[in-house]
């Protein structure tokens, strides 16, 4: 069998470069359904893009790599495509979009706009071979095996976040078979463990906090949990930490503690030091805290100097993971096929004829918040068009 162009990978990169690449299209996937990290993301409701979009909200080893993708198909690109279908959408919080319903519309959307390829589904690679022209692909579709010749190769296999889900590492054993390097990879945007199971009694717990590593900072909630810390500042800052690595949590982000246990003492002195804490911070919270802290007795007993001390305390909280919860939540893989080897405009091999790489196999990897999506989507397009 001949195609013009292979694309293995049925996700959100797969299907966006299947839209735009032409007649002649086949998308293969292991999995029993499209774009199954589409269907469970945002809670089900798909936060599909960010209104922030910038190559600041991106890691990867060269930070200029995807500009060209990101500035050539942008979110406004991608807003306009859900309008065209009738999704409805909001802003949750920080210009991350989601569904309003569910979703699953937007994997509807990609299948439709991807009609005119072919897609084979619990279908896997089994080998794979370039003569310099052309790519031979041996897929066993269901038992049945085929070989399918292409001009093109775009491999969309995603990262290794959630083998469960059927991330493989692919990508990147095809990338190291036609000599191209791979970065080290890592969980990324992951939660926090503790060996001792220090927060075990606060699970459950939530606050804001400015959550810190490695000198980068997010302000948004942190959650306590039996194993340690997840919510999605600690999931951003996941992405800088590496092990040994301590981190920062100011759980007084707005700074404004300070001020309101000062004015409280000369309203309410005779309040007790852990309530007045508590109008901050979750009483469990608190709770946990006063015996690191030291408080007691009532607002009046506290000089300004001991207050400054304790909201001091709160504000630089030292913690030391022991790891992270690894591939098994990881939302995404941090590193990938090294940017240097591809064409930052068409994703394209430099070496390799016909060869591309799109989506989270590649060495670029955004904050929480939709911008991994925008990522799938801008280079999925780049490659799509190119073809
Ligand atoms: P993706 O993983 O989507 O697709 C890869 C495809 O390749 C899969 O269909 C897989 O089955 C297939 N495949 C893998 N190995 C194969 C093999 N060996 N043979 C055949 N097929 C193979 N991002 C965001 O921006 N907003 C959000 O709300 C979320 N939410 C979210 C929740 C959860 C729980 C996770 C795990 C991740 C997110 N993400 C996210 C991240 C986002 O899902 C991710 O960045 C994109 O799906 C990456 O798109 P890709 O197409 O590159 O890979």
């Amino acid at each position: 069998m001949q195609v013009n162009t292979l694309i293995l990978g049925a996700g959100a990169a797969g299907l966006m470069c299947a839209a735009h690449s032409g007649p002649g299209t086949m998308v293969i996937d292991h999995a029993k359904a499209p774009g199954e990290k589409i269907r469970i993301s945002g809670g089900g409701r798909c936060n599909f893009t960010n209104l922030h979009t910038d190559p600041s909200a991106f890691l990867g080893r060269n930070p200029h790599f995807h500009k060209s993708a990101l500035a050539r198909y942008t979110q406004w690109d991608f807003i306009a495509l859900v309008e065209r279908h009738g999704i409805a959408w909001h802003e949750k919080t920080l210009g991350q979009l989601f569904c309003d319903d569910s979703a699953k519309q937007i994997i509807r959307m990609l299948l439709d706009e991807a009609a005119g390829a072919d897609l084979w589904l619990q279908s896997s690679l089994v080998a794979l071979t370039h003569d310099g022209t052309r790519f031979t692909a041996t897929i066993d579709r269901q038992g049945q095996r085929h070989d399918v010749t292409a001009r093109n190769l775009v491999v969309a296999t995603g990262g290794k976040s959630i083998p469960k889900m059927g991330a493989t590492g692919l990508a990147h054993d095809i990338a190291r078979q036609f000599g191209h390097k791979v970065t080290e990879t890592r969980p990324a945007l992951v939660p926090f463990t503790f060996s001792d199971g220090p927060f075990r009694p606060l699970s459950g717990t939530a606050c804001p906090v400015r959550a810190t590593a490695n000198g980068i900072s997010f302000e948004e909630a942190a959650l306590f949990t039996h194993r340690g810390l997840s919510g999605p500042a600690i999931l951003q800052i996941s992405s800088y930490w590496r092990e040994g690595d301590e981190i920062a949590l100011n759980l007084d982000p707005d700074g404004t503690m300070l001020d309101s246990l000062r004015t409280g003492r000369a309203r309410h002195g005779r309040r007790n030091m852990t309530t007045a804490l508590a109008q901050h911070l979750p009483a469990r919270l608190v709770d946990h805290l006063a015996p690191v802290l030291g408080v007691s007795g009532n607002l009046a007993d506290q000089s300004d100097a001991r207050l400054a001390q304790i909201v001091g305390t709160l504000s630089d909280w030292r913690l030391k993971p022991t790891a992270t919860e690894g591939y098994r939540t990881a939302e995404v893989t941090l590193g990938g096929v090294e940017t240097d080897g591809l064409s930052s405009k068409t994703m394209i091999s430099h070496t390799v004829p016909g060869l591309y790489f799109i989506g989270e196999a590649v060495d670029v990897t955004g904050w929480l918040g939709g911008y991994n999506f925008q990522w799938a989507w801008s280079s999925g397009w780049a490659a799509g068009t190119a073809i």
